[in-house]
């Protein structure tokens, strides 16, 4: 017996010992940085067609984050819709400002950024999403908007306040939040008239409806999103900035728990202006309100052609009606 304590005694010293080694060498970690990745070098030509789409796709997928009201500029904001166990996390000053914005950072630099997570310093960038599979022509497109006179990205001289992550936060970007690469070839998206390919173009590509409607952030394949645990079935937990839970739904062709009974048309109310058949949808769901009727046609119908996934999320339980 007492030969057993001795041994579980040497066993459980070793356990706390590589806790206590792996807790010390992530401290000393903190948020990795990284070689830079290629780059590219020549700067975005601004076309009227880009700005127009520059602004719907900030409108769709950055505003949220980085909007500071108080000034009506991207200048950034704490992060109140993230998990408190998170720390302390701040959107970043992404106006024109060459100090406190990305007023100096190379059109490459930036597209780097949304291709990878790697800033032109190194350091990885936290909870800011990765764009892999977005077409370059939609990339260069947010790229001319924010070098653009609109009001948004004017030079706003807020300073970004350090990051607070704590050790959850420094754990994941040491295990499993990883940079994902430059692609290594041209990203076209399919033609419009090619409806399924490009419905599913904007769900994994242009907008990452995927990343909130599958499972969890933590089980999604960046670099194979249909690849996620529970692809599109909704689930994933989610806060609002008053810090309470909201679910993600399930967005399958399943008739009872999805949106198989749904028309074309109740689906685009629904995506546009967060009308939804089952009552108003609430943050963190955007209002994609430039959306063309003729892409969200065709997300309805990529959504009703693949795999059905039965998952009651809480709207299928009458949750809704209490909101
Ligand atoms: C879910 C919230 C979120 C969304 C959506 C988001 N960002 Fe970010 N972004 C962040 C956070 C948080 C940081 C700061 C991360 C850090 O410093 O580690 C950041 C950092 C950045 C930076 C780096 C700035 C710097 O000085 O370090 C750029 C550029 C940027 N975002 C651009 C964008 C663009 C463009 C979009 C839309 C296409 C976008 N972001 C969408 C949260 C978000
Ligand atoms: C930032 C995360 C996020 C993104 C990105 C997102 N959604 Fe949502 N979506 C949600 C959440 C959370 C809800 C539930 C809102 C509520 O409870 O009020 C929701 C609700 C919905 C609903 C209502 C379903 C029902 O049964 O009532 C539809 C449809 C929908 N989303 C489609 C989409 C599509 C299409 C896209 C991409 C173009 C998208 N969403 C992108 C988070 C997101």
């Amino acid at each position: 017996m007492k030969k057993f304590f001795k041994i579980l005694g040497g066993v459980l010293g070793v356990v706390v010992l590589a806790v206590v080694g792996f807790i010390v060498w992530v401290q000393a970690r903190g948020i990795p940085t990284y070689d830079k990745p290629p780059t590219p070098t020549t700067a975005v030509a601004a076309t009227p067609e880009r700005l127009a789409m520059g602004r719907s796709l900030v409108l769709a997928s950055c505003v949220d984050c980085h909007m500071n009201k108080q000034t009506n500029t991207l200048s950034g904001h704490q992060m109140l819709d993230v998990p408190q166990e998170f720390g302390k996390l701040y959107s970043a000053n992404i106006t024109q400002d060459k100090d406190h914005g990305i007023g100096n950072w190379t059109d490459g630099e930036v597209i780097a950024l949304l291709r990878t997570g790697i800033g032109r310093d190194g350091r990885y960038r936290i909870i800011m999403p990765h764009f892999v599979h977005m077409s370059d022509e939609d990339v260069n497109s947010i790229v001319a908007f924010l070098r653009s006179d609109h009001q948004w990205v004017q030079a706003d001289p807020t300073t970004t306040p350090a990051q607070e992550p704590s050790l959850l936060v420094k754990t994941l970007v040491n295990t499993v939040m990883k940079p994902t690469p430059m692609p290594a070839q041209p990203v076209v998206a399919p033609a419009p008239t090619d409806q399924l390919a490009y419905g599913r173009y904007l769900i994994v590509g242009r907008y990452q409806c995927y990343e909130c409607h599958s499972k969890d952030f933590k089980t999604n394949n960046a670099l194979e999103p249909e690849k996620s645990e529970g692809y599109l079935g909704g689930g994933n937990h989610l806060l609002n900035e008053q810090g309470r839970d909201i679910v993600s739904r399930n967005i399958t062709g399943d008739p009872e728990t999805g949106i198989g009974d749904w028309t074309a048309g109740q689906f685009q109310q629904a995506v546009k202006f967060g009308m939804s058949p089952n009552g108003p949808l609430s943050a963190p769901m955007p209002k994609y309100s430039t959306m063309s009727d003729e892409d969200a046609a065709a997300i309805y119908a990529y959504l009703q052609s693949i795999p059905k996934i039965k998952n009651a999320t809480p709207e299928d339980k009458g949750a809704v009606a209490a909101k």
